[in-house]
This record gives C-alpha cells, sequence and structure tokens, in this order.
C-alpha cells in the first residue's frame, strides 16, 4: 500500500459516488448513500482505516487525500439534500382520509321565484311568455303608447335617457305595441322583465324593478275577461281566500283604466306594515287597450278589443313573504336571502 495506491481508490470512489449521486431519485435513497459512503463502516472509513498499515510519512498525505473526499461527499449530500426536500414537498400529497369539501347550496331569490310562479301561472291559463327590451326607443316607451311628448312620464326626471329619444324602459308595456305590430290578432301574451326609474329608494320604490306585462286582445274581448283573468291570477297565487278590487283611474294606452289592489293576504284586513294598515296592496294598472294605441299597429278597433295589464312583481313577492321593504331584494345581504 503506497500513497499512490490511496490516491487511486480516492480517485474511484470520487467516481463512483458522483455517478450514484446523480442516479438518486428521493430522499431515501440520498441516505442510503450518505451510509454507504460516509456510514461508520462505510467505504470512506474503510480508507481511512488502511492508513494504518501505511509508513508514518505517508499517512498524512494521504490521510490529507481520503479527507478531501470525504468534504466532497459530505457537501454534495448536503446541497442534493435541500434539492430532494424541496421537490419532495412540492409533490401533490393525497390524503384520502380527509373530510369532503361542503358545497353551499345555491338558490331562488325571493323575486326570481315569484316571477316563475307568475310565468307558470299564465302559461297555465293559455298565455305565451315573450321577452320584450330593456333598452327602449321613447317610441315605443311613450309615443305609440299614446303618451304624448310634454307628458310628466318623459320627464328627465323621471326617465333614465341613454341616448338620443333611447331610454331604460320605465315600464314593460312598450312590449304590449311591439307584439302588435309583429303580428296579427288574436294575441295572449305576458312578459316579465326589469324596468327602470329615477327614483330615490324608499321602502317602497326602487330605481330598478321587475314588472309583468299582460295583453289580450281578439273579437268580444271585455273587461270582465280582464277581472277574471286576474281574479283567478290572484286566487292562484295568493290563495282562495284573496279577494281583488279594481279602482277607476287613468293611463294613456288604456280606456277605461283601473288601479287594482289585492286583499292582505298577511293581517286580512287588520291592517298591518305590508298594507300600510289599510288591507290592501296596490298591485299596478290595468284596463281595455286605447283604440288609439290599435293605430300604431294597425290593429282594427271596429274589429277586436282587448285588455291589458301591468303588475309589480316585488309588490307581490312582498305580499307573500311578508316584506315590508322593497330595498331588502336588491341589498343582498345573505341573512335575508338564505331565508327563502
Ligand atoms: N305601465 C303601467 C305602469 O308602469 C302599468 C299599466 C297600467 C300597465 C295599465 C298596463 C295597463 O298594461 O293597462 O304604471
Amino acid at each position: 500500500m503506497t500513497v499512490s495506491n490511496v490516491h487511486t481508490q480516492v480517485q474511484v470512489l470520487e467516481e463512483e459516488f458522483t455517478n450514484a449521486l446523480a442516479n438518486v431519485k428521493n430522499a431515501s435513497e440520498l441516505e442510503s448513500l450518505r451510509i454507504q459512503y460516509l456510514g461508520r463502516k462505510g467505504c470512506i472509513s474503510k480508507l481511512f482505516k488502511k492508513l494504518e498499515i501505511l509508513t508514518i510519512e505517508d499517512r498524512k498525505p494521504s490521510g490529507r487525500d481520503i479527507n478531501h473526499l470525504k468534504q466532497k461527499v459530505q457537501t454534495a449530500l448536503r446541497e442534493s439534500k435541500t434539492i430532494i426536500t424541496r421537490e419532495d414537498e412540492s409533490k401533490p400529497f393525497v390524503d384520502l382520509t380527509l373530510p369532503g369539501n361542503q358545497w353551499s347550496i345555491g338558490r331562488y331569490h325571493p323575486v326570481t321565484t315569484v316571477l316563475r310562479q307568475i310565468k307558470s301561472t299564465f302559461e297555465r291559463m293559455g298565455f305565451l311568455v315573450v321577452q320584450g327590451l330593456e333598452v327602449e326607443t321613447e317610441y315605443y316607451n311613450f309615443e305609440a303608447l299614446n303618451i304624448p311628448k310634454g307628458h310628466p312620464a318623459r320627464d328627465m326626471h323621471d326617465t333614465l335617457f341613454v341616448g338620443d329619444e333611447i331610454v331604460l324602459r320605465t315600464h314593460t308595456s312598450p312590449v304590449q305595441v311591439r307584439i302588435m305590430e309583429s303580428q296579427p290578432p288574436p294575441v295572449r301574451i305576458i312578459s316579465p322583465g326589469r324596468c327602470y326609474r329615477r327614483d330615490t329608494p324608499d321602502a317602497t320604490h326602487s330605481p330598478v324593478f321587475h314588472q309583468v306585462e299582460g295583453l289580450c286582445v281578439d273579437e268580444g274581448v271585455t273587461f270582465a275577461d280582464l277581472k277574471g283573468v286576474i281574479l283567478t291570477f290572484a286566487k292562484n297565487m295568493l290563495g282562495s281566500d284573496v279577494k281583488i278590487r279594481f279602482r277607476p283611474s287613468f293611463f294613456p294606452f288604456t280606456e277605461p283604466s283601473a288601479e287594482y289592489d289585492f286583499s292582505c293576504i298577511i293581517c286580512h284586513g287588520k291592517g298591518c306594515k305590508v298594507c300600510k294598515g289599510t288591507g290592501w296592496v296596490e298591485i299596478s294598472g290595468a284596463g281595455m287597450v286605447n283604440p288609439e294605441v290599435y293605430k300604431y299597429v294597425d290593429y282594427d278597433g271596429e274589429k277586436v278589443t282587448g285588455y291589458a295589464f301591468g303588475m309589480g312583481v316585488e309588490r307581490i313577492a312582498m305580499l307573500i313573504y311578508e316584506v315590508h321593504d322593497i330595498r331588502l331584494f336588491y341589498e343582498n345581504d345573505v341573512r335575508f336571502l338564505y331565508q327563502f
């Protein structure tokens, strides 16, 4: 055994170690490699033991040689350990014993639920559900509904204009004109949707709200048909005890015109917050289609008659769910919404 023998062995060991390290795939393989080289019975220890058979002068340079290798191995192992641990941690750990993730169940907004009930009730009475436009021209929103220029409803203070003669519809009534324009009588439709007005929000007003428009035009249609449809609707939505009443009113597109109310099913006439102590909840307006409107759509007002009605969806929702402030529907407070 000579200094050069030891040196060769050190070189061989170093080469073998470098190759072995390159093939290490995980932390446990790395630990085996460490034991193989640095362990008490590892190859570096064995090499140190061989120094005993060298002469005193040869031991020093060979000892340095082996120590050098030992340091190299230690450093390389330390560096590989940091990399391998990092890689191990970045691998997703699948724990099949974890409890299932809970999902919160979505639900319908109360206004949506009421809208769906309204649609289904009218569909079962033979009405077709049609879609209108939320952005309308002044012509359809006012003009063709016999609401002349200079009428206060056409004022900037009440209506949201989005362009020259273009408005966010203030009611669903423009659908009446669009549908009669597009088809000859008979017509029997409802049209639900959002409406917009420049109102300051309070317990009964919201700048965005929902209406349902109803229209029926045919030969021989009367005000009694209107009353029958509204009563059937009210009973289906609110129960057979509900009463309806019509009060004379004025709308430029109906003649005669009325406003109609449902009896308060919350207090049964005793008076409560929802009916403001009156026992009645105002729903909207209705009437017989004004023959002036037929002129805009080329219907023969001598031959056909028809009724039209509006409907405040939030008002019906307030009655059904005993909500006395319309703003609650639009604040998106989940404590409110999760009650439905
Ligand atoms: N469009 C009216 C409003 O927003 C409600 C209305 C009244 C609709 C009479 C009608 C009707 O169809 O005939 O106040």
